[in-house]
């Protein structure tokens, strides 16, 4: 499916974004293993991981290079493409999948937690898709392809994780501009969703052991590798701008937001009707219950 396209995977010294680099490497791409090697929380910083990455899809006959570019580095994202195209002439697709946790209730939450999530997840991802499309952009002609890692978290709203959920959304709405933006020079932008035992769910950063995943075969990260190589793919020229889930069995396309119910006002004003009107448009349209509010097993 790959054969001959190159890619940067961030994020892949561990978890997803490994076996990511992995399945790339697999199906014939060119793969940059880039990882920092930080803690759960984003401290620390080791090469190692990304260099056991890029040994093993070597050893196993692939393709690969290991790189330690900090995503927050805005600079460093920039050499990062540069040298991508230096050694191997070409990119033609980036995945962002490197991020961190520092979970907290809103009312709890320091700054710091909040900006170093923020920095990692959306700033990060800010950081190598400008420096990627500028190169897209000035050499048109390619299938190139740019694929975010979002989650469920920000798109139903993890109570615990205002942080990162604000960061998970924050990447949907940077995708959705990209895929508009780019796609006059050959570039789909879409988000995967993903749910996988990794250390960020097994309550390493949280405590908590019921989010222990990491014993179920349906939830290895290797199953949300399928739907990452399709898009990686020039087949997938059609699909863009949309986020899919993929994990624990499943691949979903999920919904765009788009107006479900509506009430017009042909003057644009409204009089006290309108929060009866609200009620019977609306209410009856929510028929999907929050996941959060859900009785756990
Ligand atoms: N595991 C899940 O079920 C799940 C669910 C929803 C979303 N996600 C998302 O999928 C992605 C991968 O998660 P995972 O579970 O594999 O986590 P993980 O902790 O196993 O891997 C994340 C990797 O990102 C790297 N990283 C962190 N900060 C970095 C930085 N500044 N620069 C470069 N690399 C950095 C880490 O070193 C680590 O190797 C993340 O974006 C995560 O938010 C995961």
């Amino acid at each position: 499916m790959l054969d001959g396209r190159v890619a940067i995977v961030t994020g892949a010294g561990r978890g997803i974004g490994a076996a990511v680099a992995a399945g790339l490497a697999d199906a014939g791409a060119t793969v940059v293993v880039s990882d920092l090697g930080v803690e759960v929380d984003g401290t620390g910083g080791d090469a190692g991981p990304a260099r056991e990455v890029a040994d093993a899809i070597s050893a196993a006959g692939g393709q690969a290079k290991a790189d330690a570019t900090d995503v927050t580095d805005f600079d460093a994202c920039e050499r990062l493409v540069e040298s991508t195209v230096a050694d191997f002439g070409r990119l033609d697709i980036l995945v962002n999948v490197a991020g961190i946790l520092r979970d907290g209730m809103i009312f709890k939450m320091s700054e710091a937690d909040f900006d170093a999530v923020v920095n990692v997840h959306l700033k990060g991802t800010f950081n190598t898709t400008r420096h990627a499309s500028a190169w897209w952009r000035e050499h048109r002609g390619g299938e190139y392809r740019l694929i975010n890692f979002t989650s469920a978290s920000g798109l139903f709203g993890a109570p615990s994780q205002p942080n990162y959920a604000a960061a998970k959304m924050g990447i949907v709405g940077l995708t959705f501009s990209c895929a508009n933006a780019l796609k006059g020079y050959g570039v789909t932008a879409n988000a995967i969703s993903p749910i996988a035992g990794t250390r960020m769910t097994t309550g390493i950063a949280t405590g908590k052991a019921s989010f222990d995943y990491a014993s179920d075969p349906k939830l290895s990260p290797a199953n949300v590798v399928p739907p990452v190589v399709y898009l990686a793919s020039e087949r997938s020229s059609w699909l863009t701008r949309r986020v899919i889930f993929a994990g624990n069995g499943r691949i979903s396309l999920l919904s765009n937001p788009e107006v479900t119910r509506e009430i017009v006002s042909t003057t644009g004003t409204w009089d006290d009707s309108v929060y009866d009107e609200m009620e019977e448009s609306f209410q009856s349209a929510i028929l999907w219950p929050n996941i959060f509010d859900r009785p756990r097993d």
